[in-house]
């Protein structure tokens, strides 16, 4: 066999394996998200992840979302606050730091608000993203 017919071989077999171990990985994280978004979250962007039009975004649906992971990331390390707008709405609110959770929790609440309520980004964000941005 071909050298390049060995390398591509493998290389066909690695991706493969990472395509079918990360769905189960992600939805394990999409699970363990749930708990830290109901337990940190919920009170001011509600179970439904609605928020409160004029007070609190939705994250539901929110088109903020679409925006890059670190945009993401740096949101729940350093709070948000300022003009915001969201799905066309001009939100001026105040969102606190939430840098005491772990690198491990701001992954997995971001990969569950990204797959809930209809939102759908398969892309995983990771611990070592967050790593990255903590000041
Ligand atoms: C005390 C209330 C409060 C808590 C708790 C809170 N947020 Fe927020 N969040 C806000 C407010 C207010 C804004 C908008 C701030 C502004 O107007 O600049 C915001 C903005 C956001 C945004 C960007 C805009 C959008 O709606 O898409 C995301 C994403 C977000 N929050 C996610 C979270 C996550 C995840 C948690 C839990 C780890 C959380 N928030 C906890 C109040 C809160």
């Amino acid at each position: 066999m071909k050298r390049w017919m060995f390398l591509s071989g493998l290389l066909v077999f690695v991706f493969g394996a990472v395509a079918f171990v990360q769905p189960a990985n992600m939805t394990k994280s999409i699970a363990k998200g749930k708990t830290v978004y109901v337990n940190n979250c919920m009170n001011c962007h509600m179970e439904d992840g609605k928020g409160l039009e004029g007070a609190f975004p939705p994250v539901a649906k929110s088109d903020y979302l679409k925006r890059a992971p670190k945009d993401l990331i740096s949101v729940i390390l350093k709070g948000q606050t300022g003009e915001l707008k969201v799905n066309g709405v001009v939100y001026n609110g105040m969102m606190p730091a939430q840098d005491y959770l772990s690198d491990e929790e701001i992954a997995d609440v971001l990969n569950y608000i990204n797959n809930s309520w209809g939102n759908k980004n398969i892309k995983p964000i990771l611990p070592s993203q967050v790593k990255l941005l903590r000041p």
